[in-house]
């Protein structure tokens, strides 16, 4: 539990619920840091807060049906707690708004993806009695600061590895994709602004950061590209690993490539979203490359680096993908063979080109097609982290494996590792050989350490 500012009000406590990827996970962290200034302690049982906020995911149907359930559980700790205050933020509050309230009378405020650093005026408010809908979004403006300092002022310990958020929002509108609905247009946060969180981080013990952004490499502020930014933050003392998601295949170029072989601390290791094998699949999913640009760019990857590892993420069942086209993403699968991948069954979003598009597939159409890529990719995982047996690989540790006298950590290529020895703490780098390779990770053995926590 973390501690609250030293103010003399009554302390209360807050529990949050986080829905969906990396930048909610960044931003709720954002909300405790708002709240700590608030006196809110963090709690990590509902029936114990005072506060329960949801911080929601709307990408697809799934994530969003989550939310209307843990609303119905809520709604029953409220009647035996009534003075417990519930509050929904994230994408799904972006879009739906005042719909929540109207749908779930428990709730007493929401706000938008935009709006958490304004919770202590909205709290006010919502303990005056006030319901609350805080979803305006700010000046369309490509450049700002969007993380005010004072919430990574806090020398509190982050932990060996954190996120950064260097931008917010995407332009594409690819035509599946409800980000630039939730998140609005694109806005790069100043270099300056970034570089002295970076530093905030490192000063607390954090060695790997890992760089945000729903389009994270075409980030340009105050002159300062994505690469021109890499190069910044690499010169920071004491951080050993730079990484970063998600990137666009259309902004990932020759000098970013060549970033993977000039700066230490990026690792060799790269995300790139292909979505789909099939290039009409890609036109209509406006993602503007075709197969053979996407293999350009593996090879501009694996050229300078053949052990870099190369993750993705995949949508099967497409409105309209044949058969054929769907033979497409596996083909391209097995031949580019990809160390992991995030595969999803296409979902319909409401105000989104796609859910316009006319042959949506059966679900069980989607589902079967789904089931064939984890086998596919299943197999490919397999060979190719048995392929690691043998090898040398640095691990940077992450804490204690839950099997007793075991640590757990990453290596450069962000494979998760555990090794059968608590002689290393977080923080520790190692170099390791791996002796076995389970179906999600690694197991190797302790060659050498550097304790490298100053
Ligand atoms: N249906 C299925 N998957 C989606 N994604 C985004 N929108 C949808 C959708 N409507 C996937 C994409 C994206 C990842 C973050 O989520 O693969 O890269
Ligand atoms: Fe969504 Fe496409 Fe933007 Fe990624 S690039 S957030 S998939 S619209």
């Amino acid at each position: 539990m973390e501690e609250a500012s030293q103010n003399t009000e009554t302390v209360k406590k807050v529990f949050i619920q986080t829905y969906g990827c990396q930048m909610n996970e960044y931003d709720t962290e954002k909300m405790f840091e708002v709240l700590k200034h608030q006196n809110y302690f963090q709690t990590d049982s509902r029936e114990d807060a005072d506060l329960i906020i949801l911080n929601t995911c709307s990408i697809r149907e799934k994530a969003e049906n989550k939310v209307y359930s843990e609303l119905g559980r809520l709604r029953k700790l409220k009647s035996v707690k009534p003075e417990l205050k519930i509050g929904v933020g994230g994408c799904v509050a972006q879009q739906e708004g005042k719909a929540i309230l109207r749908r779930e009378a428990s709730v007493d405020f929401v706000f938008g993806t935009d709006n958490l650093f304004e919770l202590p005026e909205m709290l006010k408010k919502v303990s005056r009695g006030q319901e609350i809908i805080q979803t305006k979004r700010h000046a369309r403006q490509k450049v700002r600061n969007f993380i005010p300092e004072y919430a990574f002022q806090q020398t509190q310990h982050h932990g060996i590895k954190a996120h950064l958020a260097i931008t917010k929002g995407c332009n594409n509108h690819c035509s599946f994709c409800v980000v630039p609905f939730t998140r609005g247009i694109e806005v790069s946060r100043e270099p300056e602004n970034i570089l002295a969180e970076a530093q905030r981080l490192t000063s607390a013990g954090t060695r790997e950061i890992c760089l945000l952004g729903q389009n994270v490499n075409s980030y340009k502020a105050n002159g300062v590209d994505f690469v021109e930014l890499l190069h910044r933050l690499d010169e920071l003392e004491n951080l050993q690993r730079l990484r970063f998601i998600s990137p666009h295949p259309k902004d990932f170029h020759e000098e970013l490539a060549d970033a993977f072989v000039t700066l230490p601390s990026l690792c060799e290791q790269m995300h790139l979203p292909l979505q789909s094998g099939s290039d009409r699949i890609l036109r209509r999913m406006r993602r503007w490359y075709t197969m053979e640009t996407f293999y350009e760019k593996v090879a501009m990857l694996r050229d300078r680096l053949p052990e870099a590892t190369l993750s993705t993420d995949l949508i099967v069942g497409f409105p309209g993908e044949t058969e054929e086209e769907f033979e497409m993403t596996m083909e391209a699968v097995r031949t580019i063979r990809f160390d992991l991948i995030y595969s999803f069954k296409y979902s319909t979003r409401p105000g989104t080109r796609a859910a316009e598009y006319p042959e949506h597939l059966a679900e069980d159409v989607k589902s079967k097609r789904l089931q064939i890529l984890l086998e596919t990719q299943g197999k490919i995982v397999q060979e190719k982290n048995e392929a690691l047996v043998g090898s040398i690989q640095e691990v940077l540790v992450q804490g204690k494996h839950y099997r007793k006298n075991s640590i757990t950590g990453r290596t450069r290529g962000n494979h998760s590792v555990h090794i059968n020895d608590s002689c290393a703490i977080a923080g520790d780098l190692l170099s390791v050989r791996i002796t076995g390779a389970l179906h999600n990770s690694l197991e190797a053995e302790i060659i050498s350490k550097s304790t490298v926590l100053s």
